[in-house]
């Protein structure tokens, strides 16, 4: 079926986002809602009853959605991608940045591979077109007695909206439909990303991280570039290198010095 007979059906529901959807976990419990306040609020509320890993929650629309740094997503009624995935890891809490590098790099692959535009992902869990942001992550855990419950990744994915009509975001956003200068199926992409997560998040269980972070790399929009961190007031310039087993950039300073910059909280410019 080619962009245009899936555009036909570009309706969210349980139905047709299962219909053909090759996963054996991800996905296949879905919880659509028209509306909501935030796909990750509905999802953590899901995964303190015990909601299983895999489980879905997608919406057309957020009333609060969330972003970054306390930040808001915006994003207008049926036109983009909004939905949050409930895992269930065995790993360590500061293990969990995995999850959402695993994400990030499904998101570009899928859009790379169902697009053809050139998706590169900024570190720590943006993924970018020609130098603007069209997908953002929002990883949340559920913590109890010191032991990791549950992990949320909310994801927003720009594909058929106009960011140029919102002034806060017109100069850094863009979507799928500008870039291709046409609509296209949300359905299909997320099933490819569903598709993609699950496959990684597989190599990742196998232990293979290293595998992972190889993808990741060909991927990034900032390695060997120069760019400037800054985190809780304090700001490093260097060159970008990987990122470390803990999450951690590795940015190498104008001394040729190595240095370890923890994601939380950080705002990240090429310069
Ligand atoms: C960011 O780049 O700041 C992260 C944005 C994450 C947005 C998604 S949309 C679905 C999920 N629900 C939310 O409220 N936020 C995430």
């Amino acid at each position: 079926m080619n962009n245009q007979q899936l555009l036909a059906n570009d309706n969210l529901s349980v139905k047709t986002i299962k219909e053909g959807l090759k996963t054996v976990c991800f996905g296949q419990e879905v919880k659509y809602l028209a509306s909501t306040e935030s796909t990750n609020l509905t999802a953590k509320k899901i995964a303190q009853r015990g909601g299983n890993e895999g489980a879905l929650v997608i919406t057309d629309y957020q009333a609060q959605g969330r972003g970054r740094l306390e930040r808001r997503w915006w994003s207008p009624p049926g036109e983009n991608l909004l939905f949050s995935l409930i895992f269930r890891p065995l790993f360590e809490i500061n293990q969990t940045f995995r999850l959402t590098v695993l994400s990030s790099l499904a998101v570009a692959e899928a859009i790379r591979r169902e697009t053809g535009l050139e998706a590169l992902i900024k570190w720590p869990n943006d993924v970018y077109i020609k130098g603007k942001k069209v997908s953002g992550i929002l990883s949340e855990l559920g913590v109890k007695d010191e032991q990791l419950q549950y992990v949320i990744v909310g994801i927003g994915i720009n594909v058929n909206s106009d960011p140029s009509i919102d002034h806060e975001i017109r100069d850094v956003a863009t979507s799928i439909s500008v870039e291709l200068r046409q609509s296209f199926s949300r359905l299909k992409l997320l099933q490819v990303v569903l598709e993609l997560i699950e496959y990684y998040y597989h190599v990742l269980k196998e232990g293979n991280f290293i595998s992972i972070r190889k993808h990741w790399d060909a991927l990034s929009l900032i390695k060997g570039k120069k760019v400037k961190v800054v985190s809780r007031g304090n700001i490093q310039e260097g060159i970008a290198e990987s990122f470390d087993e803990d999450g951690f950039l590795i940015l190498r300073d104008y001394f040729g010095k190595r240095r370890r910059v923890i994601s939380a909280d950080v705002s990240l410019s090429v310069v």
